[in-house]
């Protein structure tokens, strides 16, 4: 009888070691469970996303592992080590990631992409009731998870807003330095995360694969799980992208509960796609191979005359200093093909700027604004192509993303993220197109005012926008309002010389202090925002020159009514009675509290975008002495 007994939990400790315990040097034949993107490659890689945007994939071990022993609350030891590899769709920003995640459920189709990871959703993220703890490795940074870093790895409880987060990086043993790690670069690493029960520490540790495991942890913190991880949980990961695609690759995984993950063995990995790994190491690998070389030269003599008609026609301009920026870097050809030679067919608009063009790039086939800059000074260039690097790195929804630039002879082009919905100015003032409803006019609103808070104060640098208007606010696919243009203009004056002395802006958008100091400021900006209300709620532009006298500048039209107590006689006729009143009536007074004459009277962004989410009651209105038109 006892022996019996012995026997069957001989069995069962041995069936419980054989499911708790796993390594997979790739996953070819390997039993996971799958959803969205996510798929095992014929090599047996991974992949946890693929080509498709906005969209996330989950992988996961199909049974649920035990974490608690019954008898304690106490969660037990466990350890993990997996080898990975993303790469981007171009070599520059991403705007995605992927997590080590732990869930109480395997389905997690609910939750949503982009910088949501595939763990969350709009709903539920931060809520104590998921048990979800992840640890994200994130190439994009966003103000929504509030991201220190782009480029991070961090630990996420229930929320993709991180507990603790570090920029990706390890610590060298030599020297106890930090060195990083580029987690877009393509390069397979490996990754640690221990957990020790008993005094509840935490560890992350990451390194470029072959290197051993650095003995000091990333990210080392003192964590307990006992309220969040539940008895039992599943283990896997999520992948998860947004604008840009990413592949995410899981080269090989082990897991352990209650002693040392078994160690991976590296050299039977499965390869990566060699058509994704990056030109350099390509050209590395060129160099080695000398017959071939040799050909290649053969080949380039042969095709001299083209390439040199080809050279001039894609001819761009590199200096040395702009190694650093590479990564942000276009080259011309493939903008040239993307708009078919920047062909007048795909001309979206000529602005104050440039001529901007609707491309698809070659290759990803994604969908990209390109705006041709004259820029003829060579003094500043390099400060130039330095703030644009930095502009690309503003993350927000409300905000056209800028892509990277090229540099030629004379000119530079800029490459934003195609926005298919058009400028609003269209919407708002053109008879043709179908006018807007109340509810959408106040979620762009709302969205362009978030957007330039984020410039505002969201940031390490202030970026004053200079430019607001209805027509530098773009809808994207989703209707929301993004705010395209950003921190350009004081850079555009700097290339082309003839504007230098010239306040850049449009007329009924400039703060009257700019005539006497021509100094741009945050509350310049709001002044331009406070146009830009009136210019939604009323339906018309800032400055109307064919209105009778009276109403051709929009504030102080507004203005004298609100005097006159007749202020609802000036919303868009358009609107008829689609309106909500207690909105209505805050977007034009604060339209016109914006606009006062005084910077100092004018509310910040982040007083505004409070007043517009109701999180403080309106604001009062005291008269004041009208003469706001910035037309000067
Ligand atoms: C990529 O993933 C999506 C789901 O997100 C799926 O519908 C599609 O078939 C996948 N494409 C490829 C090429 O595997
Ligand atoms: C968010 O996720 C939760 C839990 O999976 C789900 O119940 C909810 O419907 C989701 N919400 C949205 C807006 O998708
Ligand atoms: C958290 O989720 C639970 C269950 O889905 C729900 O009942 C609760 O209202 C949510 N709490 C918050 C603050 O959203
Ligand atoms: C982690 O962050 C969430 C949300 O920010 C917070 O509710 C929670 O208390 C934090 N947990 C720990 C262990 O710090
Ligand atoms: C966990 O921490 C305890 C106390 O510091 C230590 O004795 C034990 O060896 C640790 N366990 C592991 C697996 O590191
Ligand atoms: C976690 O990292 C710290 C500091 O790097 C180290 O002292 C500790 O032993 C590590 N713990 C585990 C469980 O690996
Ligand atoms: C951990 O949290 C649980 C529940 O929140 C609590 O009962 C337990 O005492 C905590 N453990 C320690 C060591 O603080
Ligand atoms: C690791 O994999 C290689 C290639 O598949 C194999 O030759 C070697 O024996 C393996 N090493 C161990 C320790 O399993
Ligand atoms: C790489 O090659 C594979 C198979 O040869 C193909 O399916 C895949 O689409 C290619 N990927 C890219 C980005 O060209």
């Amino acid at each position: 009888m006892s022996v019996k007994i012995f026997f069957c939990a001989l069995l069962l400790r041995l069936g419980l070691s054989a499911s708790d315990d796993f390594a997979y040097n790739g996953f070819k034949g390997v039993s996971l469970s799958l959803d969205g993107s996510a798929g095992i490659t014929s090599d047996g890689l991974l992949m946890l996303t693929n080509v498709t945007r906005h969209a996330m994939g989950h992988a996961f071990f199909p049974s649920p592992l035990r974490f608690k022993n019954s008898q304690a609350d106490n969660v037990l030891s466990f350890s993990t080590t997996f080898v990975f590899a993303i790469f981007p769709e171009h070599k520059m920003l991403g705007n995605g990631g992927f997590t080590f995640v732990l869930s109480p459920s395997k389905d997690l189709t609910k939750a949503s992409a982009d910088y949501f990871l595939g763990i969350v959703n709009i709903t539920n993220n931060g809520n104590a009731s998921n048990h979800i703890l992840a640890v994200e490795f994130d190439t994009g940074q966003s103000t929504e998870t509030e991201d220190i870093y782009d480029n991070h790895v961090g630990i996420d409880i229930n929320s993709v807003i991180s507990n603790y987060s570090k920029p990706a990086g390890f610590i060298s043993d030599d020297d106890g330095k930090s060195q990083n790690l580029i987690l877009l670069s393509g390069e397979p690493m490996q990754v640690w995360i221990e957990y020790n029960g008993t005094n509840m520490q935490f560890n992350v540790t990451l390194a470029p694969l072959w290197k051993p495991k650095p003995k000091i942890a990333l990210l080392s913190s003192t964590i307990n799980l006992s309220s969040i991880i539940l008895d039992r949980m599943y283990v896997g990961f999520s992948g998860s992208v947004g604008t840009l695609y990413l592949y995410h690759y899981i080269l090989g995984w082990s897991f352990n509960m209650e002693g040392k993950a078994s160690a991976l063995n590296l050299s039977s990995l499965p390869p990566l796609p060699q058509n994704l790994t990056s030109s350099e190491k390509k050209r590395k690998t060129l160099v080695l191979w000398l017959p071939l070389t040799i050909f290649l030269v053969l080949l380039t003599i042969a095709g001299a005359t083209l390439t040199m008609v080809r050279k001039k026609k894609f001819s761009e301009l590199h200096d040395d200093w702009e190694l650093e920026f590479e990564a942000n870097r276009f080259p011309y050809e493939q903008l040239y093909k993307a708009t078919r030679g920047f062909k007048d067919k795909y001309l979206l608009g000529i602005g104050g700027s440039g001529r901007v063009y609707r491309g698809v790039l070659p290759g990803s086939k994604l969908e990209v604004a390109v705006k041709r800059v004259s820029h003829e000074s060579k003094q500043g260039v390099r400060e130039f192509v330095a703030e644009i690097v930095s502009l690309g790195k503003l993350r927000h929804r409300n905000l056209v993303q800028l892509l990277g630039y090229c540099r030629r002879k004379g000119e530079l082009l800029l490459v934003y993220e195609y926005m298919p919905n058009g400028s609003l100015d269209k919407f708002l003032f053109s008879e043709t197109k179908q006018s807007l409803d109340w509810s959408l006019r106040f979620r762009i609103i709302k969205g362009v005012a978030s957007g330039l808070r984020y410039l505002h104060d969201g940031w390490d640098q202030v970026v004053i926008h200079r430019d607001i208007k209805a027509s530098n606010v773009l809808l994207d696919g989703y209707m929301n309002g993004r705010l395209g243009d950003f921190g350009l203009a004081r850079l555009y004056d700097r290339g082309a010389a003839a504007r230098t002395t010239n306040v850049v802006g449009s007329p009924g958008f400039l703060a009257p202090e700019l005539a006497r100091t021509c100094k741009v400021t945050m509350s310049s900006d709001v002044f331009a925002f406070g146009a830009f209300l009136l210019e939604v709620a009323c339906g018309r532009r800032a400055i109307e020159p064919d209105k009778q006298e009276s109403e051709q500048v929009l504030v102080d039209w507004v203005f004298a009514n609100w005097k006159m107590g007749t202020i609802y006689k000036t919303k868009d006729p358009r609107l008829g009675n689609d309106y909500v009143l207690e909105e209505l009536d805050l977007v034009l007074k604060l339209g016109l509290l914006c606009s006062h004459p005084s910077p100092s009277a004018r509310p910040s962004m982040r007083q505004i975008t409070r007043f517009l989410n109701g999180d403080v009651p309106p604001p009062e209105m005291l008269p004041y002495q009208c003469h706001a038109s910035g037309s000067f």
